[in-house]
């Protein structure tokens, strides 16, 4: 399978392209080191054409309320519309385990945004909880 690992080059996204291809799949993985940005849309296509799964573990910069909240809706918004266009048949995304428990943390509540949004989206997914 072709699976583009958004955020392959962070802690976790780097061990699971590695995993994925040990494995057997083509396992992509896609962030600003490799020329795909998921806030500007910049090489979102071509990186998602044939995929049959994405996986996002990609990362804010920016923890800040404001900052974060921003990232993770408009990464999601563009990776989600670029998932649909490309006939993705799976959407995994990373998150927080307990992250609709704690509301005074704008992480948590950028995180629980990120899940409403692909929910909401009509293409099967799954949500992991990590610690
Ligand atoms: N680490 C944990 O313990 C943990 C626990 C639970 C859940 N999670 C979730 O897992 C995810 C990954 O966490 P992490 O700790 O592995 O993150 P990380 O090490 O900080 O890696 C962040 C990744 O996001 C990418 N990225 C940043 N801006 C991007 C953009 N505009 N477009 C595309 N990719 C972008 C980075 O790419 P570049 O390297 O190219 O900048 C990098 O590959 C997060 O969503 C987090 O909420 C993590």
């Amino acid at each position: 399978m072709k699976i583009v690992v958004i955020g392959g080059s962070g802690l976790i996204g780097s061990k699971l392209v590695e995993r994925l291809g040990a494995q057997g799949h083509e396992a992509v993985p896609a962030s600003p080191k490799t020329g795909v940005n998921t806030l500007t849309g910049e090489g979102l296509a071509e990186a998602l054409a044939g995929a049959d799964v994405v996986v996002d573990v990609s990362n804010s910069p920016s923890f800040e309320d404001t900052a974060v909240l921003e990232f993770f809706e408009t990464s999601t918004r563009n990776l989600l519309a670029a998932a649909t266009d490309a006939g993705v048949g799976h959407y995994v995304a990373l998150s927080v385990v307990g992250s609709d428990r704690l509301p005074d943390s704008g992480y948590l509540r950028a995180k629980v945004a990120q899940e409403k949004l692909i929910t909401a989206s009509g293409i099967p997914y799954s949500l992991v909880h990590a610690t």
